[in-house]
């Protein structure tokens, strides 16, 4: 992917570089601003690692991160799990959703207290709904779905037959979301600015 983004910004000034985020020394006071889509809520250390960003920043750099909101406000993260789980006897309420990694951001206190812990000041909010588009039908949606770590990790406690019937049911319940403009959920979420 990085050789590939490279061949393609060849004419431009953007640098690549391979590396864990939450340690990787960027150089003291080296950046304007940080720019993140989805990718900072998987720190095992976030106070740590939101401190490792914002060394990197000059005074009064911006952290600039989209984050999920709480997974009940994502249809997409509701609906496919559930969807997946639905054909299984333990229709479980223990087991469905185990990994809420992608949505730990989702309360602004939550994620303030943390990003202040990590010496940033002011911390704001901009919420974003907008449709979340697996495909442009339902056969591409479809692979899609089936290239997510959570699907493929319910998927993989089923038996083959079960697994055969949540396949069906995940191409009916996609087909369901079809919108003849795309494949579309509801989705929401934070942009998160932290100076
Ligand atoms: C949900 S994907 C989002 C990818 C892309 N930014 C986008 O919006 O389509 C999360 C990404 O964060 C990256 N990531 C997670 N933890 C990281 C870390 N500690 N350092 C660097 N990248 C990390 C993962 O490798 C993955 O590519």
């Amino acid at each position: 992917m990085l050789e590939h983004a490279r061949r393609r910004t060849a004419e431009e000034h953007i640098s690549y570089l391979l590396a864990d985020a939450a340690t990787y020394d960027f150089g003291e006071a080296a950046f304007d601003v940080c720019i993140s889509r989805f990718g900072v809520m998987f720190f095992a250390d976030p106070v740590g690692a939101f401190g490792n960003l914002r060394r990197a920043l000059r005074p009064r750099g911006r952290l600039v991160a989209m984050v999920w909101q709480p997974r009940a406000e994502n249809e997409w993260a509701q609906v496919i799990p559930a969807t997946i789980a639905r054909t299984t006897e333990s229709d479980r309420a223990d087991g469905v959703f185990r990994d809420e990694s992608p949505f730990v951001f989702g309360d602004p206190e939550v994620t303030r207290g943390i990003l202040m812990s990590a010496g940033f000041g002011e911390v704001t909010f901009a919420e974003v709904r907008e449709r979340l588009y697996y495909g442009p039908d339902v056969e591409t949606a479809y692979e899609n779905v089936l290239q997510l770590r959570e699907p493929l990790a319910l998927l993989a406690e089923l038996t083959p037959a079960d697994a055969d019937r949540a396949r069906a049911d995940l191409r009916a319940m996609l087909a369901a979301h079809d919108s003849g403009d795309g494949v579309l959920f509801d989705s929401a979420a934070w942009i998160v600015t932290a100076s």
